[in-house]
């Protein structure tokens, strides 16, 4: 794909072409792509001068690097113990009904993917979740439908 190539070259000359950049490039490509495809992996490898196997080993340990295509917006919601003593599973209700999909499901227009996350380290302001790079805390049923409204109204 030359705009993944082109992408992934821009990316090499800002972050160099180390095993440092590694894991920067990867994120950088979700930001723009959304997920890393398997053609994005191949160059990253190429370019890097690394196996794929490598590249691919890195992309899937990480839960917030995506290989399969996703949403514009990915809404990470915490699912470990204190969320979850805070009406986590209102938070994902109110979610599942609102965007008319469950966990693990990207809606059809391709805008809003709903994923669980491990503790983002708000556990005294939760229930917590993540939209793409915005943290947003002390959910509420009514607070979600706002800030969804919001997203669904941006571009
Ligand atoms: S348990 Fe949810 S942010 Fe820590």
């Amino acid at each position: 794909m030359p705009h993944t190539k082109e992408l992934v070259e821009r990316l090499v000359a800002t972050h160099g072409s180390g095993r440092q950049a590694l894991l920067p490039i990867l994120q950088d490509v979700q930001r723009n792509e959304h997920y890393i495809s398997d053609d994005a992996m191949v160059e990253i490898a190429t370019q890097l001068d690394i196996s794929t196997a490598d590249v691919y080993g890195k992309a899937t340990f990480y839960t917030f690097i995506d290989t399969v295509p996703r949403g514009k917006f990915v809404i990470r919601v915490c699912k470990t113990i204190v969320c979850d003593m805070h009406n986590k599973s209102q938070i994902i209700e109110t979610l599942e009904n609102l965007l008319k999909i469950k966990v693990g499901e990207t809606t059809l227009n391709r805008k809003f993917s709903l994923l669980y996350t491990n503790c983002l380290g708000w556990c005294h302001m939760g229930p917590a979740m993540l939209i793409n790079d915005d943290v947003y805390t002390d959910l509420t049923p009514d607070r979600v439908r706002d800030i969804i409204t919001f997203y669904k109204n941006k571009n």
